[in-house]
């Protein structure tokens, strides 16, 4: 199973992504997370990625695309993925339908996380993730279990993104209503997007992902 999540910074699109991993055994692909990679690492692509991602622009479409096509490819995305942060702007979502068609694949669904602007300030501001595993947390809304252990792999380091802050947050969130809301038409003219309600709790909007997504598949099976 192919699938995109898209959403406003906040709202789930990470959290939803590794509750579908498990599920269905399908791998996430996401680009911020790629980009945050490359930067760790030095990597050219990083160096040229850095500053954008600090002021909350988005990275230009060919260094995206390149990317995610190189890593679309490998063997493990055969089964499936979930793209979450890819496409971002209308360039994105038609190289995106080029490389599947190259590669014999399609899309079986494109689910859009709706939340309040009001709510993804709060929930960017709190989050931090486990440096060693990447397991994801937020200061109120989901503590590590022991303070300062991570409850997946007992690691006590942890990670804040330094693109998490209100002022960043703005650009983040124009960039979203201006360059990615845009690609919605595009995938609700194909018949495919979902909209679901990302301001419930993780567990609730999970569970409505998959109601969606099983009717997808069963859509596709009998035609
Ligand atoms: P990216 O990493 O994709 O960030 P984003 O889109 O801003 O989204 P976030 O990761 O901030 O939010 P999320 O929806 O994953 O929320 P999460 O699940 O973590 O992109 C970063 C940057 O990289 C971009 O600005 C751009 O520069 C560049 N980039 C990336 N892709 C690109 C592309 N395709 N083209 C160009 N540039 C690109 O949840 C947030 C917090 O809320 C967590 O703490 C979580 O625990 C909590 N939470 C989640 N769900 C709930 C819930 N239902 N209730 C309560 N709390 C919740
Ligand atoms: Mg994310
Ligand atoms: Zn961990």
């Amino acid at each position: 199973m192919n699938i995109i999540l898209i959403g406003p910074p906040g709202a789930g699109k990470g959290t939803q992504a590794r509750i579908l991993e498990e599920t269905y055994g399908i791998v996430q692909l996401s680009t911020g997370d790629m980009f945050r990679a490359a930067i760790r690492d030095q990597e050219p692509l990083g160096l040229q990625a850095k500053a954008l991602m600090e002021a909350g622009n988005l990275v230009p479409d060919d260094l995206t695309v390149q990317m995610l096509e190189a890593r679309i490819s490998k063997p493990d995305c055969a089964k499936g993925f979930i793209l979450d942060g890819f496409p971002r702007t209308v360039p994105q979502a038609e190289a995106l339908d080029r490389v599947l068609e190259a590669q014999n694949k399609k899309l079986d669904a494109v689910i859009e996380i709706t939340a309040d602007e009001s709510a993804l300030i709060e929930r960017i501001a709190g989050r931090f993730t486990c440096a060693s595993c990447g397991a994801g947390y937020h200061d109120a809304f989901k503590p590590t279990q022991k303070d300062g252990v991570c409850d997946s792999c007992g690691s006590q380091e942890f990670l804040r993104r330094s693109d998490d802050n209100a002022e960043t947050m703005k650009t983040r969130l124009q960039a979203f209503h201006t360059q990615t809301a845009p690609i919605l038409p595009y995938y609700k003219a194909k018949g495919i997007l979902k909209e679901v309600d990302g301001m419930a709790e993780v567990q609730t909007v999970a569970k409505e992902i998959k109601e969606k997504l099983n009717s997808a598949i069963l859509r596709y099976a009998t035609g």
